[in-house]
């Protein structure tokens, strides 16, 4: 096991931001993972997982741990019947590439979930969702290594208790399994309407009528590539806030002030609205605070124009959830996750 030292942890986030880890190694297999955590316990030392980078906030004080870099490689058909085929694929593929597979045998599910950044192993940490897909959906099981009893584990879709992009892997259990592969099921059936709602909008807009999953790859790739800046050019992390859950007296009361504020009903009396709305209308898109530009496409992304630290970030962050709990009483919530 090659471990590194001091290694600067802003070049392994898409965010671009924060110090370096103390200890940083790739992981190729779960083999590895046993002995590594019996090495930290040894050190007391914290571990942590990373993934893509793509959904992590890390502080200036950097990571005084390990953090282990997901490589677990694999994908692999290993059931199949009249419906659909399913796969196993390790923690350390690229998501968008194995989205592309998927597609490419012609398999439904996940093509909605196209162009998103990050690794497959942190797909169900937060219930990765895109375009009225999320991972939830094709999640069959899912294989870890839990730190607390030393042992593998497979866990079913019902033990992740995932809802809207949350887990056991960020709630109760946060901290304690490393995911090591998923099994999906897809389906052989192309994909059917009704499809979200600005994704029909787009395919109504071309035209487009033959619905297979290559087309809603196409189209959701257009789609994102228009609401979503790239992380290669434009450092950011997706989403940052998490859309608000309100409860309905609190969304009914917001209508009579703002009859065309959206929002979608939950099923549960509580009412999802989406936080780009409640951002703009503060009236904060494409703002520069502190060197983080509010995304001038979708004011639920933050871009790292001109931000040299965390705290930069911090404190823009902070005058966007005090202006929009100002304007509508909503406390909006961070959905990238921050390392401690
Ligand atoms: N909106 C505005 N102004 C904005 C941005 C959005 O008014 O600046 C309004 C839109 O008009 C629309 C509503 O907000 O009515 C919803 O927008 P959209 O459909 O683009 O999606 P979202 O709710 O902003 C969520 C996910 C995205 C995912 C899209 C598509 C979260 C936190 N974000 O965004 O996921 O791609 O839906 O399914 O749930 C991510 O998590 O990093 C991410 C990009």
């Amino acid at each position: 096991m090659d471990i590194r030292t001091n290694i600067p942890l802003r070049a392994h986030t898409t965010m671009k931001l924060g110090g370096p880890a103390r200890f940083f190694v790739d992981i190729h297999q779960k083999d590895e993972l046993p002995g590594l955590f019996e090495r930290a316990a040894k050190q007391s030392l914290p571990v942590y997982i990373l993934g893509g980078g793509s959904n992590l906030i890390v502080k200036d004080e950097g990571f005084q741990g390990i953090i282990a870099h997901m490589k677990i490689p694999g994908f692999e058909i290993v059931a199949e019947d009249a419906g659909s085929k399913t796969i196993h694929i390790g923690a350390g593929e690229n998501w968008d590439d194995v989205v592309k597979r998927s597609v490419d045998l012609g398999l439904s599910g996940i093509e909605a979930m196209s162009g998103i950044p990050g690794s497959t192993g942190a797909t169900p940490v937060q219930n990765v969702g895109a375009y009225g897909q999320e991972i939830a959906d094709t999640l069959v099981s899912l294989e870890a290594f839990d730190t607390k009893t030393g042992g593998f584990v497979t866990l079913s879709r019902n033990d992740c208790n995932f809802s809207y992009r949350q887990s056991i892997f960020r709630g109760d259990a946060s901290g304690r399994y490393v995911i090591t592969s998923t099994t999906l099921r897809l389906s052989k059936n192309q994909p059917a309407p009704p499809f979200y709602a600005s994704l029909q909008a787009y395919l109504d807009e071309h035209t487009i009528s033959l619905y297979t999953v290559e087309t809603i790859r196409e189209a959701v790739l257009a789609i994102r590539a228009e609401k979503l800046p790239s992380v290669n050019d434009k450092p950011s992390a997706g989403s940052f806030f998490k859309n608000a859950l309100v409860e309905e007296w609190l969304y009914n009361d917001l209508l009579k002030q703002h009859p065309d504020m959206p929002g979608f009903a939950m099923g549960n009396g509580t009412w999802k609205i989406p936080s780009g709305w409640l951002i703009e209308h503060a009236g904060l898109k494409g703002k520069l605070l502190h060197g983080i530009r509010v995304y001038d496409k979708n004011a639920l992304v933050l871009v790292n124009e001109s931000a040299s630290t965390y705290q930069d970030l911090a404190n823009a962050r902070d005058e966007i959830t005090r202006t929009v709990q100002t304007a509508f009483r909503i406390q909006l919530e961070q959905e990238p996750l921050e390392l401690a």
